[in-house]
């Protein structure tokens, strides 16, 4: 079974059972400010959960592409994925546990569809938390369509509760379906909760009963909903015997590409990350997204510059950009489920090809400087010093060269050196502090470009914090583009703000910056990041760590900076410019500085 007939044979029978078939929405999700991309099939269809009538009725199905950044390192052992599409199919508030549970039966043993034997089926359940009671009901629907009892396991909030996508938003428990692979259980425990392998999950029926509001509590939906998921690649690889996805049809071509490409060693690892990360870069480009260093933009140029660092570490030839020879692959594998591919095809080859040359060179030059630390490390090490890559030296290779701080680290952990991260956030911060120093000195504004952005940059989080002052918790980011000469912000409003409501605004940045508030940032998991009230982009991932930036009182988000250290160091704050910028969506440009 090709992955393409999985998806095909999905629609066909959600249609059979009255769903209508719904286009994959942009990966750019259009309603929900809190995360870069679309991170599930239901998140394009989160007004519609919450109440609102969808225009194709109350059962739908769609196969959607998907992004999850959170764990970009991760990708090159045989699970992780930054895109991957789903299936799914949607009961808004039409059927609900009964329907859902014997469909996904009926659709995955069924000889008409996908056969599976029921031995190699099982199944979690809710087992009950918190004031929520069990999902007993889910058993005896599951047992009354044939899973047996001894394989149907009870788990906590951890595995068995779905959502929101984002940080707000419809969610409730779930079930999930789980192919058996040939594999003997590792222990005696051995259940779908343990990561061993031998059970992988392929579905997930979520019941939607709850939304969960900005201040953390879950009430009760109007209407309940379903909303299910299962990976189209990871059903066909298990289906076709497969241990991995890498080995199915739509990336073994890349896979052998990059291994007829490479010149040096080459690891599986690395094979993966280069298929994995050159579809995802494609379908973001196909998307409308540009590198940059922002937001999605910027994941986007992360993707396409480890492509070209594992690239040339595997000793595939630079000399023309190797990239778009793979997403021309990638196309091609996936242009007829998603035609905006072959529509895009110049646009996608020629960013590509742009960002690869930009980048080759700074890592060419960023390399040899890199391997000149490590010789004295070496040398060090010999008299007894440390196999530590002083952070500081980290640094200066990425001011000087910029060399990226994140690939620095790869490259020190890669050799089996040790990454000082505190000495890199050091420096980082003197260096802040020596170049706003300069930036004093030079009161007619001979800053650099690069200083100028960081400023606005700040500027951009007291502005979103300003906002939700004067106009309300409902604002939150929907985009953000600076430049040195000026900082673009589209926030979630409804309407156009009074004469009043900017000047306001205005008056709490400028006393913000006053009043000379300390900027700061930590890492910490995502989980603690919320339960802290931070504003910002929330990947789907359980255990991520991320960065979260505060000033002083007013504004703690997550964020990849770089920040200034006070934020004196911005100057004065101009709103230049409010208007419309797309339905619901408000734009406001503004300067920093002391030109007025
Ligand atoms: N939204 C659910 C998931 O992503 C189905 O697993």
């Amino acid at each position: 079974m090709r992955v393409a007939d999985v998806r095909r044979k999905y629609i066909e029978f959600f249609k059979q059972k009255g769903h209508a078939h719904i286009a994959s929405a942009s990966l750019v999700p259009e309603n929900d400010p809190t995360v870069l991309f679309t991170t599930a099939g239901m998140h394009p269809l989160v007004p519609y959960l919450l109440g609102q009538e969808h225009p194709e009725g109350r059962r739908l199905a769609s196969y959607q592409k998907c992004i999850r950044t959170g764990d970009i390192e991760d990708v090159g052992d045989a699970d992780h994925l930054t895109f991957f599409e789903m299936l799914g199919n949607w009961s808004l508030g039409d059927y609900f546990k009964e329907d859902a549970i014997r469909w996904s039966w009926e659709f995955l043993t069924s000889p008409e569809w996908l056969g599976i034997p029921v031995e190699r089926l099982a199944v979690t359940v809710f087992e009950g938390e918190e004031g929520i009671p069990a999902d007993d009901e889910a058993v005896e629907i599951w047992k009354s369509a044939g899973m047996p009892a001894e394989r149907i396991f009870r788990l906590g909030r951890k595995h068995n509760w779905w959502g929101p996508a984002g940080q707000t938003g419809p969610c409730g428990p779930d079930t999930e379906m789980f192919y058996i692979r040939d594999q003997a259980p590792c222990s005696d425990d051995c259940s779908p909760a343990c990561s061993c392998g031998r059970y992988c999950e392929i579905w997930n029926d979520v019941f939607m009963q709850y939304n969960k509001t900005a201040d953390g509590t879950f009430e009760p939906l109007a209407t309940k909903c379903v909303d299910t998921g299962m990976g189209t690649v990871r059903t066909a690889a298990v289906l076709q015997g497969k241990d991995n996805v890498y080995e199915t049809e739509v990336y073994a071509p890349l896979m052998e590409k990059v291994a007829e490409m490479a010149t040096g060693e080459l690891t599986t690892r690395i094979q993966r990350i280069l298929a994995d990360h050159a579809t995802a870069a494609t379908f973001i480009l196909a998307d409308g997204v540009q590198p940059s260093n922002l937001e999605a933009g910027y994941v986007l140029r992360r993707l396409i510059r480890r492509m070209v660092r594992f690239g040339t570490k595997v000793g595939i030839d630079g000399s023309e950009p190797f990239t778009p020879t793979l997403a021309a692959l990638v196309i091609d594998i996936h242009g007829e489920a998603y035609p905006e591919l072959g529509r895009n095809r110049d646009t996608i080859l020629e960013e590509l090809a742009g960002e690869e040359r930009l980048f080759a060179k700074t890592l060419e030059r960023g390399l040899r400087e890199f391997e000149k630390v490590l010789g004295g490390i070496r040398k060090g090490m010999e008299r007894g010093g440390s196999n530590q890559f002083p952070g500081r030296k980290a640094f200066d290779l990425y001011s000087t060269w910029g060399f990226p701080p994140e690939v620095i680290k790869e490259l020190v952990e890669e050799r089996d050196f040790v990454w000082d991260q505190d000495g890199y956030d050091k420096a980082f911060a003197k260096h802040q502090k020596a170049s706003t120093a300069d930036a004093g000195k030079f009161k007619s504004g001979l800053q650099d470009h690069s200083e100028q952005t960081v400023r606005l940059h700040t500027a951009t989080h007291l502005l979103q914090a300003g906002l939700r002052k004067v106009l309300g918790d409902h604002v939150y980011q929907r985009g953000s583009n600076i430049t040195p000469a000026r900082l673009r912000f589209d926030f979630s409003h409804p309407e156009k703000m009074t004469p009043e409501q900017v000047a306001e605004v205005e008056r709490v940045v400028n006393e913000c910056i006053e009043a000379g508030l300390d900027v700061s940032w930590e890492e910490m998991p995502i989980e603690d990041a919320k339960a802290k009230g931070a504003i910002g982009v929330f990947a789907d991932r359980y255990g991520e760590r991320v960065k979260v930036y505060s000033i002083g009182e007013v504004s703690m988000e997550l964020c990849g900076g770089p920040h200034v250290a006070n934020t004196r160091d911005i100057g004065r704050f101009k709103i230049k410019k409010e208007e419309a910028s797309a339905k619901g969506v408000r734009r406001i440009r503004a300067t920093v500085g002391s030109d007025e």
